[in-house]
């Protein structure tokens, strides 16, 4: 971290206003910047959005190794950091099974998309890519603002 953005001082100003202007302008921005860090749960659905549109892509081609290679990804995506979950957790509070369920929704059917994909039944991976569109739904539907509220202070 470099001093430059708080350097010339103003000639009139004393040394001390620079000073206490130096430190507001440091501190100011970098509290309120830390509240508003991405959550590792934002990365994880970016990812989980690029595994479903390879899934798309796949299923297009009838590349139904493809799809059994991705579905499983989606199916046992990786989970935020201990700390991280804490959070979620403790702000999901009494919501906190839903939440579970939904995911555990997105997990069965992810890996029904798997199950169709290694039978080369396109038309079951069809419908499971279906099943999985509607329970990643909702469960944006349940609980996306209301994260975006608390996590990021009311940023759309
Ligand atoms: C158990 C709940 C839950 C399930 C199931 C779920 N999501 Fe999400 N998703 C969230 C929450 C909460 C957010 C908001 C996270 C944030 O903004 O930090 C989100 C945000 C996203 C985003 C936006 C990320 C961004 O950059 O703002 C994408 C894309 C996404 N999810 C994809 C998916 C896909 C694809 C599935 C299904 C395979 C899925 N999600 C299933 C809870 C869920």
């Amino acid at each position: 971290m470099t001093t430059e953005p708080f350097s010339p001082p103003t000639p009139s100003g004393t040394g001390a206003a620079a000073v206490l202007l130096a430190l507001s302008l440091f501190f100011a921005p970098s509290v309120g910047a830390a509240d508003r860090n991405p959550l590792e749960l934002q990365k994880i659905m970016q990812e989980l959005g690029e595994q479903m549109q390879l899934v798309a892509g796949a299923i297009s081609r009838e590349d139904w190794e493809a799809v059994a290679d991705v579905a499983p990804k989606i199916a046992k995506h990786r989970a935020p950091s201990f700390t991280e979950k804490a959070r979620i957790m403790a702000f999901l509070g009494g919501h906190a099974a839903e939440f579970r369920a939904a995911d555990r929704l997105t997990h069965d059917a992810a890996m029904k998309m798997g199950g169709a994909a290694q039978r080369r039944d396109g038309e079951g991976v069809i419908q499971a890519y279906a099943e999985v569109q509607q329970a990643c739904l909702a469960c944006h539907q349940a609980h996306r603002k209301e994260f975006r509220t608390h996590f990021y202070g009311g940023a759309p």
